[in-house]
């Protein structure tokens, strides 16, 4: 059971690349430095947290299938495949943990095709908007559904 405390944090496409991408809509902390706070807040909750990140639709596909045999909740930035990828999407489906789905900057603020997520359904819930506290957010969230306090 205490493994079921885990949750898995996925960041997606050019995540790898924050801290000199974009600063004025993303924020100047590094990947690293994110993962870090999140650590940092994992640690205060009493739950694990493992963070990994990929460029790749396929490899972020593989981690969601995977992680209902390790995991009791995702955090995922899926990034630009947000408002592409069906197999995103039916991925956290079929995984059926709950997820949380995290943007840094507010996807509604921006062009037109950010703000359709094609994930958004397959998640319990979103939070957009608040730069590295979209993350912490997204945890305390991921913490209260596998809880049970929200789904
Ligand atoms: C993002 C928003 C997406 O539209 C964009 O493609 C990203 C980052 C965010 O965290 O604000 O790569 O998911």
């Amino acid at each position: 059971m205490a493994k079921k405390r885990k949750i898995l944090v996925l960041h997606g496409p050019n995540l790898n690349l924050l801290g000199k991408r974009e600063p004025e809509i993303y924020g100047r902390l590094t990947l690293a430095q994110i993962d870090r706070k999140i650590q940092a807040l994992a640690a205060e909750l009493g739950v694990e947290v493992e963070a990994r990140q990929s460029n790749s639709e396929g490899e972020l596909v593989d981690w969601i299938q995977q992680a209902p045999g390790e995991f009791g909740a995702l955090i995922l930035n899926a990034g630009a495949y947000t408002h592409s990828s069906i197999a995103l999407r039916d991925a956290l489906t079929a995984a059926g943990i709950p997820a949380v789905e995290v943007h840094l900057s507010n996807i509604y603020k921006r062009e037109e095709f950010r703000k359709r997520s094609l994930i958004a359904e397959a998640v319990v819930g979103q939070i957009t908007g608040f730069g590295v506290n979209s993350y912490l957010l997204g945890l305390r969230a991921a913490v209260a559904a596998f809880k049970g306090k929200l789904t």
